[in-house]
């Protein structure tokens, strides 16, 4: 089994939005029962709300649900659970390497741009104070590097020979 965590600020817009994502694009190729999917934020603000309405609507206008998902805060067990922690921003980055030196071990891991094919973009920018565009492009940007995510998790399938 392959555990995935995406992580942004209130876990209300992008890291629901690529968990959703990420979870269809697996039912697609055949790959759910080998991956676990997660998302969570670096702040505590939301926990336990469903994701921004806008959100919402942007991924379901691309055919995916994302209204059953629930806010929750990154924690410390997460870094010993995910063989991948994916980062949407620099600051998401920072935050998730201050969790993990506070408990003295090495930071993780990456940003989920890194997984990007398409867009000349190492960020997924925070569309929580702009307009609906912002919630389009994010979709645009997650939609790209989830198919790159997925070529690498088959990768890594492969080698571990499941
Ligand atoms: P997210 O977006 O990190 O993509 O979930 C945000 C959600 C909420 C806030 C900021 C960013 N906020 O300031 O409450």
């Amino acid at each position: 089994m392959i555990r995935v965590l995406f992580v942004c600020l209130g876990n209300i817009c992008r890291s629901p939005t690529a968990h959703g994502v990420l979870l269809a694009r697996l039912e697609e190729e055949g790959l759910s029962d080998q991956v676990m999917v997660d998302s969570a934020g670096t702040a505590d603000w939301h926990t336990g709300k469903a994701p921004d309405p806008r959100s919402q609507k942007a991924a379901l206008v691309r055919g995916v649900d994302i209204s059953d998902l629930q806010a929750r805060q990154v924690n410390a067990a997460d870094f010993e659970t995910f063989d991948y922690i994916l980062a949407m921003d620099r600051a998401n980055y920072a935050d998730l390497q201050a969790i993990h030196e506070q408990q003295g071990g090495t930071p993780p891991k990456l940003f989920l741009r890194a997984f990007g094919r398409s867009f000349d973009e190492h960020e997924v920018p925070d569309p929580y104070y702009g307009g609906e565009a912002g919630f389009r492009h994010v979709l645009d940007l997650i939609e790209d590097a989830c198919d790159g995510l997925i070529a690498d998790i088959r990768t890594r399938l492969a080698r571990s020979g499941q």
